[in-house]
């Protein structure tokens, strides 16, 4: 069924085909994961319809607050319609507690607060390895307008004070997490939107009660159990009924 449509890109966790009319595309949820720029890969079996149905709850959510997004509508078990954005190249990290790179880079122990929500910018690339970058950067190389930058620091806030909530109402802390923005173009001013996905691929999520990681860290520190904890999240957010069968649930 998707192998008819024209793709219009392939990347590690999804592939976007071209959509139904003009300004849309489909977004497909593969079962691959990847880490550390892809030198670590697997095929976790149900993986890519756990993120299209966590994701889709999370867009939706966040559209009703007005946090404006590409997402349309889910389209089955991996796909879903969504506007066509021309991707701004950055990779928009939000951290409330420290890990992962932040806990290398300045030493802090991972699972300590940090004193407020800090926003950092990443260079989409991976043959560079998405290095970090300043909003110096950003503007000298055009990658996005000064204007840009606030409207993606400002909705990255609302996205964190939002699901900070939603995670925790269920018993889930969220340490940290990653976003992509893309542009719509309306004549010729261009519209800041959210796009991408948002999932336990790319959030840091603990469970509150334990700090269990029930997110991509399974998969990158060899911990076992990814279906199972990314299955837990869902269960939690109360999206599990329509998707009873996940793991066996493999054809869209
Ligand atoms: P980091 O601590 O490795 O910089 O990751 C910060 C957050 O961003 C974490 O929630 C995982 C997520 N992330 C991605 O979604 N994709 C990536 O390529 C990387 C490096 C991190
Ligand atoms: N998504 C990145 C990769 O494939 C890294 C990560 O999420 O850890 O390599």
């Amino acid at each position: 069924m998707t192998t008819r449509r024209k793709k219009i890109y392939e990347g590690k966790a999804k592939i976007l085909y071209e959509g139904p009319e003009p300004g849309t595309l489909i977004q497909y949820f593969k079962d691959d994961a990847t880490a550390f720029n892809a030198q670590k890969k697997a095929v976790l079996e149900g993986k890519g319809v756990i993120n299209n149905r966590i994701s889709e709850y999370i867009m939706t959510r966040l559209n009703s607050i007005g946090v404006q997004n590409h997402f349309i509508r889910r389209l089955n078990l991996r796909e879903q319609l969504i506007k066509e954005v021309e991707i701004i190249p950055l990779e928009v990290v939000c951290r409330n507690v420290a890990a992962g790179s932040l806990s290398q880079r300045f030493g802090l122990p991972e699972g300590q607060p940090l004193p407020r929500s800090i926003i950092e910018f990443y260079y989409k690339d991976d043959k560079l390895g998405d290095p970090l970058v300043s909003e110096e950067h950003i503007t000298a190389f055009n990658w996005a307008s000064t204007q840009e930058i606030d409207d993606m620091l400002a909705m990255t806030l609302r996205v964190n004070d939002f699901l900070t909530g939603l995670f925790g109402a269920v018993g889930i802390t969220l340490v940290d997490f990653k976003i992509e923005y893309g542009r719509v173009w309306e004549n010729d001013y261009a519209r800041v939107l959210l796009a991408d996905e948002i999932s336990p691929d790319s959030c840091r999520l603990w469970d509150s009660a334990t700090n269990e990681k029930l997110d991509k860290d399974r998969f990158r520190r060899d911990l076992g159990g990814v279906i199972e904890s990314y299955t837990e999240v869902a269960r939690r957010l109360g999206i599990m009924k329509e998707m009873p069968r996940v793991i066996e649930g493999g054809a869209a």
